[in-house]
């Protein structure tokens, strides 16, 4: 199977796990663009989560990963953006459907809210589970229209 592409940002609030995840990915091969922040000093979320939108959309990357404290400011800004389709995950089951039902591209975390082991195997699995189009196609097709 050729390596997904993988954009990956946070905020001040998800550089922590950022770093690790970032790592975690690396050691297994694949491709990352690691769009930022670069330290723990504030910054804003929506510039981080408009950067790994942009490598999506313009095919750069196959998906993303955005981790701020909560999620929740990553997954808002993430889904204004015509061809996200951003999930809020802090549990494998939701990470595992919102691959299979909804097709994710975006992956949000909140470091604040889930521990690092958990936030490990939410992403392992969100970027092993495949989309099972059928009649989950139909329904993604009309979040565009
Ligand atoms: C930063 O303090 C915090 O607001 C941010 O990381 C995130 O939780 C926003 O949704």
């Amino acid at each position: 199977m050729e390596r997904l592409k993988i954009a990956i940002g946070s905020d001040h609030g998800g550089f922590e796990y950022k770093e690790q995840i970032l790592k975690h990915l690396q050691e297994q091969g694949f491709e990352c663009f690691n769009v930022g922040t670069y330290s723990t000093d504030s910054c804003d979320y929506p510039i981080i989560a408009r950067k790994v939108t942009e490598k999506i959309v313009s095919g750069v990357a196959d998906r993303g990963i955005l981790i701020c404290g909560t999620g929740i400011g990553m997954s808002i800004v993430a889904n204004k953006v015509k061809g996200i389709r951003a999930a809020l995950c802090g549990d494998t089951f939701s990470a595992r459907a919102s691959r299979a039902h909804n097709n994710s591209n975006v992956l949000c975390l909140g470091e604040r809210v889930i521990g690092i082991n958990l936030a490990m195997d939410i992403v392992d699995i969100w970027l092993k589970s495949e989309f099972e189009g059928g009649r989950h196609q139909r329904r993604v097709d009309m979040m565009e229209s």
